[in-house]
C-alpha cells in the first residue's frame, strides 16, 4: 500500500443499472439538526458498485456532490449540491483474528452506536468510550470522532472509499488518513472526491480500559468500580452523554458546535492568570486544548437563544433548533457566540460541522 496517499485497488463490477434518483427530496429527516432542505436529484449508495456506478455515469459523474451519511455533521443554510448522496451501505463482520488485535469492518452506511454495540456484544471491546456518537460508520473517520479520553484514530485500521473522478476503490491505512482533532485527509484534499465504503478497525488485545477522562472517573468512584469492563465503560458513557448532550431525535443539534481550541502554552497561561477558572487539557506536543463550552457558558449564553436557535441548558457548545430555524438563523447564533468569545478571551472559535452555503 502508498504511504501518504490512498492506494489503488483492482477496479469494480460494471456500472449497475440499479441506480434511482429521487427529484426534490425533503432531507429534514436526513439531518439531525432537522433543517427543511430540498434535494435538487438523490441517489442512494447500498453497494460500493453504485458508488463506481455514479462517478462512471456521464451526468451523474461530473455533478457537483454532497456526500450524506446520518447527517450528524452537517449544517444545512440553503438546499444543497446538485446531486445528494446518500450512503446507506451495510454490514458488520470480523476480518480477522489475532492474540495481538481482532480487525472488524463495517459498511459506511452502518449507524455508529449499533456497530459500537455489535462489536462488544460480539466479544470485541475498543470502541466503548465511543457509544452513542450520532452518524454512521462513514463519517467517523471524515472528522475523526472522539470522546470520553479516544479518538477512532486509534483504532483505525483503514478505510475503503471509492474515488468519484475514476469510480476506482482506494484504500487508506490509518497514515494516509493524515488524522488530527476532528480532522483528516476526507476534510480537506479528498472532499467530496471519495466516497468511503467501508471502515476497518484495529481493536488491540488484550483489551485495556481507556480511563482518565473527567467524567468517566467522576461516574466509576461514585459506582465504588475501580476497574469497568467494556460493557460497564459503555454504559457509563452513555449514561453521561444522556445527562449532557440532546437527543436529536428530540431536539435537532449536530452535537458540539465548536471546536475546542488549540493554543501556545503561553497563551494558555496568559489566560489562565486573567480567568482562574478556564478549563483546559495539555496536548502531547506542549500545547493546551481550551474547553471552548467553558468560556462560552462565562459569555453567558449556556440556556439562551437567538430566534429559533439556541444554546442548549445543559451543555453550552451544542447549539440546538427549537423548532423549525432556518440554518441562517443557527449561524447568526454562532456568530454572535464567536464575537463574544474573540472580545473576551482574544480566540477565535472554529465551527466543528460542515456547514453547506
Ligand atoms: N463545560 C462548561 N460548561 C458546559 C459544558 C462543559 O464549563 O456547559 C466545561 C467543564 O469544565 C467540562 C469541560 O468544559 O469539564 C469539558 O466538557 P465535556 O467533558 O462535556 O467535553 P467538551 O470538551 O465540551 C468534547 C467533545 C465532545 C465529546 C466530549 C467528551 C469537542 C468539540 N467536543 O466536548 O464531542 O463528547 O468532549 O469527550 O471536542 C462532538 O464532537 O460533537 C462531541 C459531542
Amino acid at each position: 500500500m502508498n504511504k501518504g496517499s490512498g492506494s489503488r485497488l483492482p477496479s469494480q463490477a460494471p456500472a449497475g443499472e440499479r441506480l434511482v434518483v429521487e427529484e426534490g427530496v425533503c432531507l429534514q429527516d436526513m439531518n439531525t439538526f432537522a433543517i427543511a432542505a430540498t434535494a435538487a436529484r438523490l441517489v442512494r449508495v447500498r453497494e460500493a458498485r453504485d458508488a463506481a456506478a455514479i462517478a462512471r455515469d456521464p451526468v451523474l459523474g461530473p455533478a457537483p456532490k454532497l456526500i450524506l451519511g446520518g447527517g450528524s455533521n452537517l449544517l444545512l443554510t440553503r438546499d444543497p449540491a446538485p446531486l445528494v448522496v446518500k450512503v446507506e451501505i451495510a454490514g458488520m463482520r470480523v476480518l480477522t483474528s489475532t492474540p495481538k488485535a481482532t480487525v472488524l469492518e463495517a459498511g459506511a452506511g452502518v449507524r455508529w452506536h449499533e456497530f459500537v454495540r455489535w462489536s462488544i456484544a460480539q466479544g470485541h471491546p475498543g470502541l466503548e468510550n465511543l457509544a452513542l456518537i450520532p452518524g454512521t460508520v462513514g463519517a467517523a473517520p471524515v472528522q475523526n470522532i472522539g470522546a470520553y479520553g479516544l479518538e477512532v484514530a486509534q483504532r483505525i485500521e483503514s478505510v475503503v472509499a471509492t474515488d468519484l473522478s475514476s469510480g476506482q476503490a482506494v484504500e487508506f491505512d490509518a497514515e494516509a488518513c493524515r488524522f488530527g482533532y476532528r480532522d483528516s485527509v476526507f476534510k480537506r484534499e479528498w472532499a467530496g472526491r471519495c466516497l468511503i465504503t467501508h471502515v476497518r478497525f484495529r481493536l488491540p488485545r488484550p483489551w485495556r480500559a481507556v480511563l482518565g477522562y473527567a467524567d468517566l472517573d467522576r461516574h466509576f468512584s461514585r459506582a465504588g468500580l475501580a476497574h469497568p469492563d467494556a460493557q460497564q465503560i459503555f454504559e457509563a458513557v452513555c449514561a453521561i452523554r444522556k445527562a449532557k448532550l440532546p437527543d436529536p431525535a428530540e431536539v435537532g443539534n449536530a452535537g458540539s458546535f465548536f471546536k475546542n481550541p488549540i493554543v501556545e502554552a503561553a497563551t494558555r497561561d496568559e489566560l489562565g492568570q486573567a480567568f482562574p477558572g478556564l478549563v483546559s487539557y495539555p496536548q502531547d506536543d506542549g500545547r493546551h486544548k481550551l474547553a471552548a463550552a467553558w468560556m462560552i457558558e462565562s459569555c453567558g449564553w449556556k440556556g439562551r437563544n437567538l430566534g429559533r436557535a439556541g444554546i442548549h441548558a445543559r451543555h453550552a457548545l451544542v447549539l440546538v433548533n427549537l423548532g423549525g430555524a432556518a440554518g441562517a438563523e443557527i449561524i447568526a447564533l454562532a456568530e454572535n457566540v464567536r464575537a463574544d468569545v474573540l472580545a473576551k478571551f482574544g480566540v477565535r472559535l472554529e465551527y466543528e460541522p460542515v456547514v453547506v452555503g
